[in-house]
């Protein structure tokens, strides 16, 4: 069975600019006017959500996410025109909504595809449905990661919570989507993350790839493991003067259904 990870708001914050930079690419394509209401799939801490007001001024705008840990971090921005509220993707269901955005989430769903015809019909005619996933299973972070889950002493705790899905490309979003009326507008970038500070990679998947391995593991496992893949991990991602280059490839897909 694959371990539903627990989130850290803390750890996820590490980088968060860095983070931010593929939600803002991907919501920068979303061309709605007259916006009114907005939900987040998966909002997480709630930081991104919360730029959205600027983005659209008169819009309600609400955050879903299945994780307490986030949504506790999510309260702070809190207003009158943005709530929060748990829920699972998996079984949320809305009506007439202008935007859905889903950042960085649908990844740990692997039936996702399968969700995507309930948030079109989410959508009023003439809504947007935005989606962005990270596309880096093949990076050393993830394949070191796999290997080290699937090897002894770990393999005992964590073989199973290694174990990622694999995700749609460009190509699937396109064809899933445009099968239910929208126009799609799909692509992938590779991000150059230059990241500061020691272990950086480390620090960077502690909060969101590795999180079920790390949590599948006893704690005195818990930090060999960290040990071993962070000494792995500075080999594939070396510390320069300038930094630590990580290579990020991301997968986007914003469809407007036709009205
Ligand atoms: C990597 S974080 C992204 C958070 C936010 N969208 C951002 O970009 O900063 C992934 C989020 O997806 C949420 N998540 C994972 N599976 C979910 C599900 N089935 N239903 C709702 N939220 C889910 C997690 O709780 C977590 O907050």
């Amino acid at each position: 069975m694959r371990t539903s990870p627990v989130w850290s708001p803390e750890q996820y914050g590490t980088y968060a600019d860095e983070r931010a930079r593929p939600f803002r690419d991907l919501v920068e394509r979303v061309r709605a006017t007259g916006v009114r209401s907005v939900v987040d799939l998966g909002c997480g801490p709630g930081a991104l959500t919360a730029t959205l007001r600027q983005v659209w001024p008169d819009a309600d705008i609400r955050g879903v996410d299945s994780s307490p840990q986030m949504l506790e971090a999510a309260a702070q921005y809190a207003d009158d025109r943005l709530s929060f509220e748990l829920g699972d993707v998996r079984e949320w269901s809305a009506a007439d909504l202008d935007v859905i955005v889903t950042n960085a989430t649908l990844q740990w769903v692997p039936e996702q595809l399968d969700l995507l015809p309930g948030f079109v019909r989410a959508l009023r005619p003439g809504g947007w449905l935005a989606i962005q996933i990270p596309g880096n299973g093949d990076a050393p972070s993830h394949a070191i990661l796999r290997e080290l889950a699937n090897t002894p002493p770990y393999a005992e705790y964590a073989k199973d919570a290694s174990l990622r899905p694999d995700v749609p490309g460009p190509a699937e979003y396109v064809d899933v989507l445009s099968a239910e009326g929208c126009v799609v507008d799909a692509w992938e970038t590779t991000y150059f993350h230059l990241l500061s500070g020691d272990n950086a990679v480390l620090e960077w998947v502690k909060g969101t790839g590795a999180r079920p391995v790390l949590q599948s593991l006893p704690d005195d496992v818990r930090v060999r493991f960290e040990a071993e893949y962070g000494a792995r991990l500075a080999e594939a991602y070396p510390q320069k003067d300038y930094g630590t280059l990580l290579p990020f490839r991301r997968i986007f897909a914003v469809a407007h259904k036709k009205g």
